[in-house]
């Protein structure tokens, strides 16, 4: 099966690493092997010699890439909405699957994404885009697809809590901390988008569509983000006993849902406190269910290369026949070890 990958930074340079590193498994799990037909970039002559895959694969041209006949999975990890939305699109409605990391793009425009598969009849799957490598998008949109959920909240921003944590920790200071996130590969390209909340509603918007079963957008999120938040605020939080967190919420009731990104006081014992790093954590309450937590890495390129991958697997599943239940096939034949041998 042929994959093109489009971006191959922070993101995308972890896929091909991980594509590399577990060939072997990817291929039993898959049925056949995943072979990169080429990956599009902004510079395809940079030295890229500590990957592990030909120079040959670079290309400028995504147009190119997206509509050659033999590629089936197209992996969209540059970010932006043009020409992101462009080659998404076009790949959907040729009968391509499509995997993306894209929060901006699907918060502006995911419905358009979505016709556009169901128009080509491919899977358009985004794991990667909410909270990095934390399976979450997955089980609201599957395993508690039988259930009412009335809220969905959290952190689901990696580098406005490292830097919310850096300068409640260690007193480090806002410019510094965002330097650090953006070193770590933690932070967008613009990490405007980070600081002033735009990424966390567009995470936010995604989240309540699935989870409300109704189409949000970025617009309709209320947003604030954290620029306002001083080294003084932090620490008069610090003196009540609480963090500041930017928290995301989404809830529905009968009047409605409501959906909000902002600056929050949280008392230093609630689960959500202890959420440091570039870390994210999300309650989802619902009906039947109860309360859930999801935990873990909320961004950098191998957590969310992980997701990516995750989807991966499930996509090229389904292009070989609905293989999307584990087969004998899908286990390797390993010893086990018993408590005595360990
Ligand atoms: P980077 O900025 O590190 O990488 C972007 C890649 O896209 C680069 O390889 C760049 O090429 C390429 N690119 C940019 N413009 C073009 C263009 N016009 N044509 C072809 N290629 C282009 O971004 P990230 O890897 O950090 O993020 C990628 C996506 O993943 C974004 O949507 C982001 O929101 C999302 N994401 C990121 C996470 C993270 O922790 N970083 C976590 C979850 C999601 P070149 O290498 O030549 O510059
Ligand atoms: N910039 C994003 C963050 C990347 O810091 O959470 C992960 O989506």
């Amino acid at each position: 099966m042929k994959l093109a990958l489009l971006g191959c930074g922070t993101v995308g340079s972890e896929v091909v690493r991980l594509l590399h590193d577990q060939a072997d498994d990817l291929t039993a799990r898959v049925g056949e092997p995943l072979e990169i037909a080429g990956i599009a970039v902004r510079r395809p002559d940079r030295d890229r010699s500590d990957l592990p895959v030909s120079s040959e694969v670079f290309t400028a041209d995504a147009d190119a890439l997206v509509s050659r006949d033999d590629v089936d999975i197209v992996i969209e990890v540059v970010g932006g909405i043009e020409p992101a939305r462009s080659w998404i699109t076009a790949a959907l409605r040729a009968g391509k699957s499509v995997i993306t990391a894209n929060k901006a793009l699907l918060a502006e425009d995911g419905a358009a994404l979505h016709a556009a598969a169901a128009a080509g009849g491919a899977d358009l799957y985004y794991e990667a885009a909410v909270a990095g490598a934390i399976p979450l998008l997955r089980p609201l949109r599957e395993s508690l697809h039988g259930d009412r959920i009335s809220l969905v909240m959290g952190i689901v921003n990696g580098t406005t809590n490292y830097i919310l944590s850096r300068m409640t920790d260690t007193g480090s200071g806002f410019a510094e901390s965002l330097q650090e996130a953006s070193d770590l590969g933690y932070a967008e390209a613009d990490p405007t988008a980070d600081v002033e909340g735009f990424d966390a509603a567009a995470k936010a918007a995604i989240l309540a569509s699935l989870a409300f079963h109704t189409r949000v957008t970025v617009a309709d999120v209320y947003r604030e983000g954290i620029t306002e938040v001083t080294a003084s605020d932090v620490a008069s939080a610090a003196k009540m006993g609480c963090v500041v967190k930017l928290l995301c919420i989404a809830s529905r009731d009968d009047n409605g849902i409501s959906v909000r990104v902002h600056p929050a006081m949280i008392p230093g014992e609630h689960p959500l406190a202890g959420v440091g790093g570039a870390y994210n954590a999300v309650f989802v309450q619902a009906e039947a269910a109860g309360q859930l937590m999801f935990y873990g890495a909320g961004a950098g390129g191998t957590p969310t290369a992980s997701a990516v991958l995750g989807d991966l697997v499930a996509v090229a599943r389904n292009r070989r026949g609905g293989a999307s239940a584990l087969t004998d096939s899908a286990y390797a034949d390993l010893p086990v070890q018993r408590m005595g041998d360990v």
